[in-house]
């Protein structure tokens, strides 16, 4: 987290570093699902196995969302991806949706809403509210660092979605920026700050 949140960590490195803390937070995130018996011959013989037997949809928020889908892939890579697009609008700093292919009916059992930030929470609200609309009936919130704001505004919306975090951070300033944070997730993930 402290090479995530230095100034000087160039976007190959964040992309890296963003990998590495999903694949932990993936972990976490998915110790509850089901799994079912499975028998493996190996070439001494038998054994039992588990295996996973819910069907998991990753929903990265764009643009930043993306780099958190690598490191749940390493752990499941049959997962599906379904995008939405959400960016935040800086005078409002309401979420504005701009993206959305989500197909008619849900086509997994749990959903991985994915995204670094959590600062005011509106973002994330808004993307488990279309989830809920979908028909999704088991969600799940994976971000990175938090602002004690966002948590709070997302956990009173949305009781029934758990949150998984590396970092709590102290509070949002007037620009509704993380402090201290790490700056713009998406501008540090694709060199556009
Ligand atoms: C950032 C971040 C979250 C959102 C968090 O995205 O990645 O999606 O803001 O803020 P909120 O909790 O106050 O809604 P941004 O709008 O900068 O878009 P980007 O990912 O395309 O850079």
């Amino acid at each position: 987290m402290g090479l995530l949140r230095d100034q000087r960590t160039d976007p190959k490195k964040f992309r890296e570093l963003m990998r590495e803390i999903a694949s932990l937070l993936a972990y976490e995130a998915t110790a509850d699902l089901a799994t079912e018996e499975v028998t493996i011959t190996t070439p001494l013989g038998q054994v039992s196995g588990r295996r996973l037997c819910e069907r998991v949809g990753l929903v990265p928020i764009l643009r930043a969302g993306l780099g958190l889908v690598e490191g749940f892939w390493n752990l499941m890579p049959n997962a599906e991806v379904w995008h939405i697009g959400l960016f935040r609008d800086q005078r409002t700093l309401q979420p504005v949706a701009y993206y959305n292919r989500l197909p008619v009916s849900p086509t997994v059992d749990v959903c991985m809403v994915l995204d670094p930030m959590l600062a005011t929470g509106g973002s994330a609200v808004a993307a488990v509210d279309i989830l809920k609309e979908w028909g999704a009936s088991r969600i799940k919130f994976v971000g990175v660092i938090a602002a004690p704001e966002g948590i709070q505004r997302f956990t009173s919306a949305h009781p029934d979605v758990p949150v998984y975090l590396a970092a709590v951070d102290e509070r949002l300033d007037e620009m509704g920026f993380i402090v201290p944070g790490l700056g713009d997730a998406g501008d540090r993930m694709f060199g556009t700050g």
